[in-house]
């Protein structure tokens, strides 16, 4: 095996570069990808072929929506290495086909070891990249406690390591990489190279292509445990030494004790409603559910189904709405386990009529930074992964998971096979100091030991009058949120097909930096000049997230799309008969 010299504490030398942008030559992918799928049975929407395939065979051999997704999550942990993670964590919303719902929080946490202070030097400065990339930038991951939480209270298979199987196979035999993680393989070596002491497959090879076979044997040994043991397989003996003695080659605070007393959350859906629609979403540590609700809230006043969709005044809406939820996002929240975060008043349709009352159509806002300034935002590479599923009988799953940045920290458990996340970034480092979303946080999200970091993420499950409509999530940092809102705004108000809502171009404004960031290519020239003329500073993007949803059609046929930001989302569905 090759050894790298040891670079421990090289984090703390190295500026923090923002995420990079990934040269996609699109090559054909040796799998078929079908972005829209219909059937009566099942649907599974992911963001690989693989793991959709592998959702929609739990669910032809009679398991339920909890046992495809579990099944899929794990499978993702393999052919998805930049986000598919065991090494992270996330977010389940659900609901049940008798209309009960419920969240899973199995968002990393804290270290024991973990305080406020930890990313800033003698004088209180952030030290560049620390909470970044590398070993000091990952909390406990979640994904392996909360997937089993999933399977003990709604998971109808016999057994955990039957829905782990199809991912350990994958693991051990192989699989032919898609063009988009040969890419982001090869942009990221550099990464790996710093950021690991020892070797590992996805340093060996020297280029990357479309059609290369990944085997994972490490990894499978990592899964084979978790199937032998249970959670325990992962939190407790060789896993858990594993990640404990890669923490010791380098910076990193986590422990023995935090892994085996990491524990998923159940908890009460954060829920709202927008004409008609309830919307049923994550509550803290996510601030997803609340200012999706928020924004939603704020529309709702505005009557924005009076305009066309993309019309300029309806954007101008929109962003406005935007920068609230994100200022107040800024302000209030965080785990509420640890912060009193004022839920109820942030959702109460008074304060929200009175926030958005002073908003005129045709002008655009400010953003009053209040000593938060210098933010960038760097959002052209980034990943997480959702999944949405809805089964035979009517149960449906939305869950996001991430490892936060593309691979996480870049750290490779040596002899487990897993990147672990750089999570710890989420925190607010302190007052003002922008994460690499570009968002500042408050009191709210300071680091402290134990507690979970806030999150954007917003598994999102909604009814329409009473029954099941609609199951959708994404990717996209904190353009998750507004990817989401625009989703339900372009179903609902402007009457867009699924794919459509989907696939249209998207903006985003988070408060600060006050600036609207827009896609390329996929929004009007006139309508970017008429937002110009508001007053707007306009920010052109890649791509904003990549939205992966199921709608119920009137006729009761599941109506799958992923996004084609992501060559690789795959919807998938299932006919019984
Ligand atoms: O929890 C969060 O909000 C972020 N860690 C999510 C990261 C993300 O979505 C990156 N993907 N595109």
């Amino acid at each position: 095996m090759k050894y790298y010299i040891p670079l421990a504490c090289i984090a703390l030398l190295l500026s923090c570069a923002p995420e990079k942008p990934v040269t996609s030559i699109e090559t054909p992918t040796p799998y078929t990808i079908n972005k829209t799928a219909k059937a009566s049975d099942g649907m599974v929407v992911s963001a690989h072929p693989l793991a959709t395939q592998v959702g929609i065979d739990i669910l032809a051999s009679g398991g339920n929506a909890y046992d495809a997704m579990i099944a899929t999550q794990f499978a993702l942990a393999v052919v998805y290495p930049r986000a598919g993670n065991i090494g992270g964590g996330g977010f389940l919303v659900t609901r049940l086909n008798d209309g009960s719902t419920m969240a899973l929080d199995f968002r990393e946490k804290a270290p024991k070891l973990a305080y406020r202070d930890m990313y800033l030097d003698s004088l209180g400065e952030v030290i560049p990249g620390l909470s970044r990339n590398g070993h000091l930038s990952s909390g406990v991951p979640g994904t392996v406690a909360g997937m089993y939480e999933i399977y003990d209270r709604l998971g109808s298979f016999d057994s955990f390591a039957e829905l782990i199987e199809p991912a350990y196979q994958i693991a051990q035999n192989g699989f032919q990489i898609s063009q988009a993680e040969a890419d982001r393989l090869n942009t990221y070596k550099a990464d790996f190279l710093t950021y690991n002491t020892r070797s590992n497959q996805f340093i060996e090879k020297e280029q990357w292509h479309a059609g290369d076979t990944l085997i994972q044997e490490d990894l499978a040994e990592s899964l084979k445990r978790i199937m032998d043991q249970g959670p325990a397989g992962f939190y407790e003996g060789k896993t858990a030494e594993l990640i404990v003695a890669e923490m010791g080659r380098s910076n990193g605070i986590m422990s023995l004790e935090d892994l085996k007393d990491y524990q998923a959350k159940w908890k009460i859906p954060v829920k709202g409603s927008y004409k008609g629609l309830n919307i049923i979403s994550m509550p803290s540590p996510s601030s997803g559910g609340i200012a999706l609700i928020q924004m939603l809230g704020m529309l709702e006043y505005l009557k924005l189904d009076e305009l066309e969709h993309h019309d300029p005044l309806a954007m101008n809406a929109m962003i406005e709405a935007m920068r609230i939820a994100f200022e107040d996002r800024a302000n209030y929240l965080g785990d509420a386990d640890f912060y009193p975060v004022p839920v109820d008043r942030l959702l109460n349709r008074a304060y929200l009529d009175n926030r958005i009352s002073s908003f005129s159509f045709g002008d655009a806002g400010q953003s009053d930074p209040k000593g938060h300034s210098g933010i960038r935002i760097e959002m052209e590479s980034f990943e997480t992964t959702h999944t949405s599923i809805i089964d035979q009988e009517g149960h449906a799953a939305s869950l996001t998971t991430t490892l936060n940045s593309n691979y996480g920290s870049k750290v490779l458990v040596d002899g487990a096979g897993f990147f672990l996340n750089n999570e710890m970034d989420d925190f607010s480092a302190k007052p003002g100091a922008p994460n690499i979303y570009g968002m500042v946080g408050s009191e709210a999200n300071a680091i402290e030991a134990e507690k979970r970091m806030l999150s954007s993420m917003t598994p999102t499950i909604i009814e329409k009058e009473g029954e099941l409509y609609m199951v959708l999530g994404t990717p996209g940092g904190s353009a998750i949120i507004t990817s989401i809102l625009q989703v339900i705004l372009n179903t609902t108000d402007f009457n867009m097909d699924l794919n459509d809502a989907v696939q249209s171009g998207r903006i985003h404004h988070q408060w600060l930096p006050d600036a609207v960031m827009y896609e390329t290519g996929k929004l009007d020239t006139t309508l970017l000049k008429n937002l110009e003329e508001m007053g707007y500073e306009m920010v052109e993007k890649t791509s904003l997230a990549k939205v992966k949803a199921i709608q119920v059609l009137p006729d009761g046929v599941y109506y799958g799309v992923g996004d084609e930001r992501n060559p690789d989302d795959h919807a998938q569905g299932i006919n019984m008969n």
